[in-house]
C-alpha cells in the first residue's frame, strides 16, 4: 500500500513537471465543471489555497480589496479551498461560497475544494510546488514563529520539502504563465501587491524576469534578433549623446571556440569541474563585446547600453549573462591576443565587458535583493 502511495505521488510529480505550462491544467469550478487554466492566458494570477475557519481567514478581505483595485488591470485571484490544514475548510463548496459572499463579498473565481499535498494532490499544485519550493517562514513574524514551532513538533524536517505548509499560501503567475513567486501565509499583502503591480506592467515584468543565464541551447541567435538588441543598446542615454562606446557582435563560432581552447589550456582544472563547459563565455553561442574609452570616464554610459541590450534580449525570449571574468583573462593571456585583434577595438578604447547571449537552457531563480540599500528622504 505504502509503495503504491509513493508510486502515485511520484507519478503526479512527473506529470506535473512534464506539463509544458500552467495553461495545461484543468480545475473544477464550484458547479463541478472543468475549467481550463488556458482561459486565464494573458492575466496575472494569484493562486491561493484558502480555509474559512483559519486565523488567516480575514485575509479574504484584503484579497478582495486587491482584486477590486487591480482586476481592471489584469489581475485574477484563483481561490482553491482546501481542508488539509487543521480541517479548517469544512463543508461543501456551496457552503464555503455562501460564507465568503456573506462575510467578505468575494467576487474572484472560487473553485471546487482540492488537495494540495499528499496522495490526492491536484496536478496544478504538484506543478506549482515543483516550480517554487518552500523558502521558509518569516520567523520574525509572530505567526511565522508559531507555525514553525507547531509544524516542527509534528515533523522536525517539515521545511525540507516543497509541500504547502498552511492555508493562504499563494503563488504569483505572470501574464505568460511563469510561476514568479511563492508566498507563505504571513507574507504581507502589501508586498504581494507590489510584486503584482510589477507583473501587470510588461516593462517591469521583463525587468523582474531577467536573470543571468549560464546554460544555453546549441542554437545561434538569428541576425535579425541580434540587430534589434544592438539597436536597443545604442538607444541608451550617454553623456551629451557622445556615444563613447564600441560594440562588437560575435557570430563566428570558430572564433569563440578557438579562444576557449586557449582558456581551457590555461585553466584545465576549472574546465574539468564544469560539466556543462562549452566555451569560456558560459557556453553561449553568441557574444556581444562592449568597449569604452581607456580612461574609464564613460564606463557608466557603456553600462547603460548593456542593460538595454539584456532587457531587449529578455523581452524576445533570449538569455544573457554580462561578464567581466573572461575580459580579465583575455587581457592577461598573450595567446588570446588574436581574439582582441579580431575585435578591432578603436584607438584609446578598452574591452570593458562581454554579454553572453543565446536561447536559455535553464531558468534560474531570482537571487535575493537587499531592499535596505534604498532610503527615501
Ligand atoms: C560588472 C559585472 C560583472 C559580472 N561578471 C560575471 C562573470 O564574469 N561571470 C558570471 O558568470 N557572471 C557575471 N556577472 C553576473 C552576476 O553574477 C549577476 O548579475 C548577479 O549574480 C545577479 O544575478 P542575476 O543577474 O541573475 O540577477 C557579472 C555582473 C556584473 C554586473
Amino acid at each position: 500500500m505504502k509503495r503504491l502511495f509513493i508510486c502515485l505521488l511520484a507519478l503526479t510529480a512527473v506529470l506535473a513537471v512534464s506539463a509544458q505550462s500552467i495553461y495545461d491544467f484543468k480545475v473544477k469550478n464550484e458547479g463541478g465543471q472543468d475549467v481550463s487554466l488556458a482561459e486565464y492566458k494573458g492575466k496575472v494570477l494569484l493562486i491561493v489555497n484558502t480555509a474559512t475557519r483559519c486565523g488567516f481567514t480575514p485575509q479574504y478581505k484584503e484579497l478582495e480589496q486587491l482584486y477590486d483595485k487591480l482586476s481592471g488591470e489584469g489581475l485574477v485571484i484563483l481561490d482553491f479551498p482546501c481542508n488539509q490544514f487543521g480541517q479548517q475548510a469544512p463543508g461543501t463548496i456551496k457552503e464555503i461560497r455562501e460564507f465568503c459572499t456573506a462575510n467578505y463579498n468575494i467576487r474572484f473565481p472560487q473553485f471546487d475544494k482540492i488537495e494540495v499535498n499528499g496522495e490526492g494532490t491536484h496536478p496544478l499544485y504538484a506543478y506549482l510546488k515543483a516550480k517554487k519550493g518552500f523558502g521558509g517562514f518569516d520567523l520574525g513574524d509572530k505567526m511565522g514563529k508559531l507555525l514553525d514551532d507547531m509544524l516542527r513538533k509534528q515533523n522536525a524536517d517539515y521545511d525540507k520539502n516543497a509541500d504547502i505548509k498552511w492555508n493562504f499560501t499563494k503563488f504569483l503567475v505572470s501574464r505568460d504563465g511563469r510561476v514568479v513567486k511563492r508566498y507563505e501565509p504571513m507574507d504581507k499583502i502589501s508586498d504581494i501587491e507590489a510584486d503584482i503591480r510589477m507583473e501587470l506592467n510588461p516593462v517591469l515584468s521583463n525587468i523582474m524576469a531577467r536573470r543571468s543565464v549560464r546554460k544555453y541551447l546549441d542554437r545561434p541567435v538569428e541576425r535579425e534578433k541580434l540587430e534589434v538588441i544592438v539597436r536597443a543598446g545604442i538607444n541608451a542615454p550617454s553623456a551629451r549623446n557622445w556615444q563613447y562606446w564600441a560594440v562588437r557582435v560575435i557570430e563566428d563560432q570558430k572564433l569563440l571556440s578557438d579562444v576557449s581552447e586557449v582558456y581551457k589550456q590555461a585553466n584545465p582544472d576549472m574546465v574539468q569541474q564544469d560539466k556543462n563547459f562549452k566555451n569560456m563565455f558560459r557556453g553561449a553561442p553568441n557574444l556581444i563585446c562592449v568597449c569604452a574609452p581607456k580612461d574609464g570616464g564613460f564606463d557608466l554610459d557603456a553600462g547603460l547600453l548593456g542593460q538595454n541590450m539584456m532587457l531587449a534580449a529578455e523581452s524576445i525570449g533570449l538569455g544573457t549573462c554580462i561578464q567581466t571574468g573572461p575580459v580579465r583573462f583575455l587581457l592577461s593571456n598573450e595567446k588570446a591576443k588574436f581574439f582582441l585583434d579580431r575585435l578591432d577595438i578603436p584607438e584609446g578604447y578598452k574591452l570593458l565587458y562581454v554579454i553572453a547571449i543565446g536561447y536559455p537552457d535553464e531558468a534560474p531563480d531570482a537571487k535575493p535583493r537587499d531592499a535596505s540599500k534604498v532610503k527615501f528622504l
